[in-house]
C-alpha cells in the first residue's frame, strides 16, 4: 500500500506540473489525472531519462523540463554535476538521490519524487532490476556531463 500511495504521489506532481507550465497559469486549480508509471526499459538509462526525469529536467538534463517552471525549487543542472563536484562525477550520490537515500540540496522541498519505492513496484520488488535500473540512470547521467 505504501508502495501504491508514493506512485500516485509522483504522478500527480509530474501531471500538476506540466499543466500549470502548459497552460502558463500556475494559480488556475490543476487538473489532477491518475496515471501509472511507465515501464520503461531498465537496461536503457537513456529511455528512462525521457520517461521519468525529462519532464522536471529537461532532455538534455540542463534543467528545463517542461514543468520545471512549475517547481518551487527549480530542477538541478544535472549537465554540472562533475563540474561542481571538483571534476569528478559523483555517481554515489547521484545514485542515492534516485533512491531517495541522499539530502538534496533543498532537502524538504520534496519537489523531487523518491523513485526507489516506483521502480520496486514496476520491478516487482526485484532488487537486481532496481539497481539496473539505478545504475543506468547514474552511467547515463554521466554522459551528460560537461567538461
Ligand atoms: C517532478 C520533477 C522532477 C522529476 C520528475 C525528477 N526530478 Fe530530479 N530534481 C528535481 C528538483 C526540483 C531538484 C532540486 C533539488 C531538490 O528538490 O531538493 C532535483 C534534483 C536532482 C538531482 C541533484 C541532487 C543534488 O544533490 O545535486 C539529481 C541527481 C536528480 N534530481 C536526478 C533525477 C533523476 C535521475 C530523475 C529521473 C529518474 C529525476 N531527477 C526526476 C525535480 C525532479
Amino acid at each position: 500500500m505504501r508502495v501504491v500511495k508514493f506512485i500516485s504521489l509522483a504522478v500527480i506532481l509530474v501531471l500538476i506540473s506540466v499543466f500549470a507550465a502548459a497552460q502558463d497559469a500556475p494559480a488556475q486549480a490543476p487538473t489532477v489525472k491518475h496515471v501509472p508509471i511507465t515501464n520503461a526499459p531498465s537496461n536503457s538509462g537513456q529511455e528512462m531519462f525521457h520517461s521519468y526525469c525529462a519532464v522536471c529536467h529537461g532532455t538534455d538534463g540542463k534543467g528545463n523540463g517542461p514543468a520545471a517552471s512549475a517547481m518551487k525549487t527549480p530542477p538541478t543542472d544535472l549537465t554540472v554535476l562533475a563540474k561542481k563536484n571538483g571534476g569528478k562525477y559523483p555517481a554515489d550520490h547521484v545514485a542515492a538521490v534516485i533512491r531517495g537515500q541522499a539530502a538534496t540540496p533543498s532537502h524538504g522541498s520534496q519537489d523531487m519524487p523518491v523513485w526507489g519505492p516506483l521502480f520496486s513496484s514496476i520491478s516487482q520488488g526485484h532488487e537486481a532490476q532496481v539497481q539496473q535500473r539505478v545504475t543506468n540512470l547514474v552511467k547515463y547521467i554521466e554522459t551528460l556531463q560537461v567538461k
